[in-house]
């Protein structure tokens, strides 16, 4: 099981830490591109710890806004807190998994293995390590493997397990499933699952809706780059408030 302690909310000091579960919070948050606003949050209050599935149509801003969540870029204005920390050195160890894994080239397991190392884990507990994730994503027969050989699926669960090697408090995922084939799809599932078992708290973004439907907990969707609606999933499926939110799941239902 990985173990997610109390390190951060004791490092908190007064930007953040105990208290804050895992509370992750925007304020104002704007993001332009040449002038284009293309993601408008003036208020967003995620508490409690579960997974929260981001949906929404093509163009929507799903992927703007996890970058932005992850912060690897930088909103023109606004905040993002997650525990009540704003990011900097204290920030809680997060990972990020793109829809389109970036690998490095080199094998299977020193993909792993380096993911490890950066994090100054020693050598003797690296080999268990790496052995202990490629069993867990199914990566076992594959670890001399060149890792850009991979398939989608497999690269995907490889990209998945390098990211939980950093035993991430929050893990950001982008279509981790789409153009998966059912079998890898209910691999990766299991993995997420896992890892939101054991204290990972999940932002997905995700247009499969059976898949939003067992995992999230809480479903923000968003539209022309604004949060139309927030609600509990078994909410938000059964009973969406908003026009956007129905066309999209009755569009989604018939296909
Ligand atoms: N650097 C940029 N310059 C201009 N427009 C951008 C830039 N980055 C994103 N956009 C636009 O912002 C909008 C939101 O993009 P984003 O990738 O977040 O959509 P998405 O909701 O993830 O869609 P999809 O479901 O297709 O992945 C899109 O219309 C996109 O074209
Ligand atoms: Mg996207």
């Amino acid at each position: 099981m990985l173990d997610r302690g109390a390190s951060v909310a004791a490092g908190g000091g007064e930007d953040g830490g105990a208290g804050e579960g895992c509370a992750l919070s925007v304020r104002g948050l704007v993001y332009e591109v040449g002038g284009q606003r293309l993601l408008d949050v003036p208020s967003l209050e995620l508490v409690g710890c579960e997974t929260v599935v981001i949906m929404g149509p093509n163009g929507a801003g799903k992927s703007l806004f996890l970058r932005l969540l992850h912060g690897l870029i930088a909103p023109d204005r606004g905040e993002i807190r997650y525990r009540g920390f704003r990011g900097g050195g204290d920030r809680p160890r997060q990972a990020m998994v793109f829809q389109k894994p970036v690998l490095l080239r080199r094998s299977v397991a020193a993909n792993v293995d380096y993911a490890l190392k950066v994090q100054g884990v020693g050598r003797g507990v690296r080999r268990r390590r790496v052995q202990e994730l490629l069993q867990m994503g199914g990566l076992l027969a594959q670890a001399r493997q060149p890792a850009r050989t991979l398939s989608g699926g497999e690269a995907q669960r490889l990209a998945l397990v390098r990211a939980l090697a950093g035993e991430p408090e929050i893990l950001f995922l982008d279509e981790p499933t789409a153009s998966l084939d059912p079998g890898a799809a209910v691999a990766l599932e299991a993995l997420i699952a896992e890892a939101a078992a054991a204290g990972t708290r999940v932002v997905l973004v995700t247009h499969d809706l059976g898949l939003a439907h067992r995992l999230g907990g809480e479903v923000v969707f968003l539209h022309h780059g604004r949060v139309a609606e927030q609600a509990p999933v078994e909410q938000f499926f059964s009973a969406p408030r908003t026009e956007a939110a129905r066309s999209f799941l009755a569009r989604n239902l018939v296909l």
